[in-house]
Protein backbone atom coordinates (compact mmCIF):
# COMPACT_ATOMS: atom_id res chain seq x y z
CA UNK A 1 0.00 0.00 0.00
CA UNK A 2 1.05 3.85 -0.59
CA UNK A 3 2.65 4.82 2.24
CA UNK A 4 0.74 8.32 2.52
CA UNK A 5 -2.68 6.01 2.42
CA UNK A 6 -1.63 3.84 6.05
CA UNK A 7 -2.57 5.58 9.61
CA UNK A 8 0.27 6.18 11.07
CA UNK A 9 1.10 6.47 14.72
CA UNK A 10 3.41 9.62 15.42
CA UNK A 11 0.36 11.68 12.88
CA UNK A 12 -2.38 9.98 14.54
CA UNK A 13 -1.44 11.15 18.15
CA UNK A 14 -0.75 15.07 16.50
CA UNK A 15 -4.86 14.75 15.41
CA UNK A 16 -6.21 13.39 18.53
CA UNK A 17 -4.59 16.35 20.72
CA UNK A 18 -5.99 18.61 17.52
CA UNK A 19 -9.50 17.01 18.13
CA UNK A 20 -9.54 17.48 21.91
CA UNK A 21 -8.40 21.21 21.94
CA UNK A 22 -10.83 22.06 19.09
CA UNK A 23 -13.71 20.05 21.21
CA UNK A 24 -12.31 22.39 23.91
CA UNK A 25 -13.30 26.03 21.65
CA UNK A 26 -16.39 24.26 20.80
CA UNK A 27 -17.10 23.65 24.82
CA UNK A 28 -16.02 27.77 25.23
CA UNK A 29 -17.89 29.46 22.56
CA UNK A 30 -21.62 27.64 24.56
CA UNK A 31 -20.16 28.48 28.11
CA UNK A 32 -22.30 30.98 29.46
CA UNK A 33 -20.57 31.60 33.30
CA UNK A 34 -17.54 32.97 33.94
CA UNK A 35 -16.21 30.30 36.26
CA UNK A 36 -16.63 27.84 33.26
CA UNK A 37 -15.08 29.67 30.34
CA UNK A 38 -12.14 30.13 32.50
CA UNK A 39 -12.02 26.45 33.34
CA UNK A 40 -11.99 25.84 29.68
CA UNK A 41 -9.23 28.29 29.20
CA UNK A 42 -7.04 26.63 31.48
CA UNK A 43 -7.72 23.41 30.33
CA UNK A 44 -6.97 24.63 26.53
CA UNK A 45 -3.83 26.72 27.31
CA UNK A 46 -2.21 23.60 28.80
CA UNK A 47 -2.72 20.97 25.87
CA UNK A 48 -1.80 23.59 23.52
CA UNK A 49 1.47 24.09 25.57
CA UNK A 50 1.95 20.62 25.59
CA UNK A 51 1.11 19.77 21.78
CA UNK A 52 3.39 23.10 20.76
CA UNK A 53 6.29 21.59 22.92
CA UNK A 54 6.18 17.71 22.06
CA UNK A 55 5.83 19.72 17.87
CA UNK A 56 8.63 22.00 18.61
CA UNK A 57 11.25 19.32 20.34
CA UNK A 58 10.55 16.26 18.25
CA UNK A 59 8.02 16.48 15.48
CA UNK A 60 9.22 19.37 13.67
CA UNK A 61 12.82 18.82 13.40
CA UNK A 62 12.29 14.84 12.44
CA UNK A 63 9.88 16.22 9.33
CA UNK A 64 11.62 19.62 8.46
CA UNK A 65 14.07 18.74 5.94
CA UNK A 66 11.78 16.58 4.15
CA UNK A 67 8.88 18.83 4.25
CA UNK A 68 10.67 21.95 3.48
CA UNK A 69 10.88 25.26 5.05
CA UNK A 70 8.27 26.99 2.82
CA UNK A 71 5.57 24.70 4.97
CA UNK A 72 7.61 24.58 8.54
CA UNK A 73 8.49 28.14 8.56
CA UNK A 74 4.98 29.02 8.74
CA UNK A 75 3.56 26.54 11.33
CA UNK A 76 6.20 27.65 13.08
CA UNK A 77 5.08 31.57 12.96
CA UNK A 78 1.23 30.60 13.70
CA UNK A 79 2.94 28.73 16.73
CA UNK A 80 4.83 32.16 17.44
CA UNK A 81 1.56 33.97 17.79
CA UNK A 82 -0.51 31.73 19.38
CA UNK A 83 2.48 31.43 21.90
CA UNK A 84 2.21 35.15 22.28
CA UNK A 85 -1.53 34.73 23.02
CA UNK A 86 -1.08 32.10 25.17
CA UNK A 87 1.47 33.81 27.28
CA UNK A 88 -0.76 36.66 27.48
CA UNK A 89 -3.86 34.67 28.80
CA UNK A 90 -2.11 32.72 31.19
CA UNK A 91 -1.06 36.30 32.74
CA UNK A 92 -5.33 37.44 32.93
CA UNK A 93 -7.30 35.84 36.15
CA UNK A 94 -10.58 36.17 33.73
CA UNK A 95 -11.94 39.30 34.11
CA UNK A 96 -10.32 41.15 31.91
CA UNK A 97 -12.07 43.35 29.06
CA UNK A 98 -10.57 41.25 26.21
CA UNK A 99 -10.17 38.08 27.94
CA UNK A 100 -13.09 36.11 25.97
CA UNK A 101 -12.01 38.15 22.91
CA UNK A 102 -8.30 37.29 23.30
CA UNK A 103 -9.31 33.12 23.96
CA UNK A 104 -11.81 33.62 20.69
CA UNK A 105 -8.84 34.93 18.24
CA UNK A 106 -6.42 32.25 19.65
CA UNK A 107 -9.24 29.64 18.91
CA UNK A 108 -9.80 31.13 14.95
CA UNK A 109 -5.66 31.08 14.77
CA UNK A 110 -5.34 27.48 16.11
CA UNK A 111 -8.43 26.23 13.91
CA UNK A 112 -6.20 27.61 11.12
CA UNK A 113 -3.14 26.03 11.81
CA UNK A 114 -4.73 22.84 12.57
CA UNK A 115 -6.10 23.14 8.72
CA UNK A 116 -2.63 24.12 6.99
CA UNK A 117 -0.43 21.04 9.22
CA UNK A 118 -3.61 18.18 8.24
CA UNK A 119 -4.03 19.08 4.47
CA UNK A 120 -0.46 20.08 3.98
CA UNK A 121 1.95 19.14 6.40
CA UNK A 122 0.87 15.78 7.94
CA UNK A 123 -0.11 14.18 4.18
CA UNK A 124 3.82 15.15 3.16
CA UNK A 125 4.76 13.98 6.84
CA UNK A 126 3.57 10.39 5.85
CA UNK A 127 5.42 9.78 3.48
CA UNK A 128 9.27 10.48 5.03
CA UNK A 129 11.27 7.47 5.55
CA UNK A 130 11.57 7.57 9.81
CA UNK A 131 10.03 5.20 11.99
CA UNK A 132 6.85 6.80 13.11
CA UNK A 133 5.90 4.21 15.67
CA UNK A 134 9.65 5.47 17.72
CA UNK A 135 8.58 8.82 17.05
CA UNK A 136 5.38 8.51 18.23
CA UNK A 137 6.47 7.20 21.66
CA UNK A 138 9.25 9.46 22.19
CA UNK A 139 6.45 12.56 22.15
CA UNK A 140 3.97 9.99 24.14
CA UNK A 141 6.85 9.91 27.04
CA UNK A 142 7.82 13.86 26.33
CA UNK A 143 3.83 14.79 26.64
CA UNK A 144 3.43 12.34 29.73
CA UNK A 145 6.54 14.19 31.84
CA UNK A 146 5.51 17.54 30.61
CA UNK A 147 1.90 16.99 32.15
CA UNK A 148 3.77 15.76 35.50
CA UNK A 149 5.91 18.55 35.35
CA UNK A 150 5.01 21.51 33.43
CA UNK A 151 5.91 22.98 30.61
CA UNK A 152 8.85 25.46 31.14
CA UNK A 153 8.65 28.57 30.11
CA UNK A 154 9.37 30.03 26.16
CA UNK A 155 10.44 32.65 24.72
CA UNK A 156 6.96 34.52 24.30
CA UNK A 157 6.15 34.31 28.48
CA UNK A 158 8.95 36.12 28.66
CA UNK A 159 8.48 38.76 26.52
CA UNK A 160 4.98 39.08 28.30
CA UNK A 161 6.28 39.20 31.48
CA UNK A 162 8.97 41.49 30.69
CA UNK A 163 6.14 44.37 29.64
CA UNK A 164 4.18 43.86 32.48
CA UNK A 165 0.94 43.55 30.71
CA UNK A 166 1.73 46.82 28.84
CA UNK A 167 1.87 45.16 25.84
CA UNK A 168 -1.25 44.58 24.24
CA UNK A 169 -1.39 47.96 23.16
CA UNK A 170 -5.37 47.99 21.50
CA UNK A 171 -6.76 46.64 24.74
CA UNK A 172 -4.84 49.37 26.16
CA UNK A 173 -6.27 51.67 23.63
CA UNK A 174 -9.71 50.41 23.79
CA UNK A 175 -9.85 52.42 27.24
CA UNK A 176 -10.00 55.71 25.51
CA UNK A 177 -12.69 58.20 25.57
CA UNK A 178 -14.77 58.60 22.61
CA UNK A 179 -13.01 62.00 20.56
CA UNK A 180 -15.02 65.06 21.13
CA UNK A 181 -17.20 65.77 18.09
CA UNK A 182 -19.67 67.84 16.75
CA UNK A 183 -23.10 66.28 16.72
CA UNK A 184 -24.39 65.61 13.00
CA UNK A 185 -26.95 67.88 11.88
CA UNK A 186 -29.11 65.62 9.70
FE1 LIG B 1 1.29 22.78 15.33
Amino acid sequence: MLDFLKSNPAVSLLKEDHARVKELFDQFAKATNRAAKKKIVRAALTELKVHAAIEEEIFYPAVRKPIGKEIMNEADEEHHVAKLLIAELDAMDGSESHFDAKFHVLSENVRHHIKEEENKMLPKAKGVKIDFEALREKMKARKEKLLADGVPPVGEEVMVKAVKGKGDSPAQAAKRKAPKLPKRVT
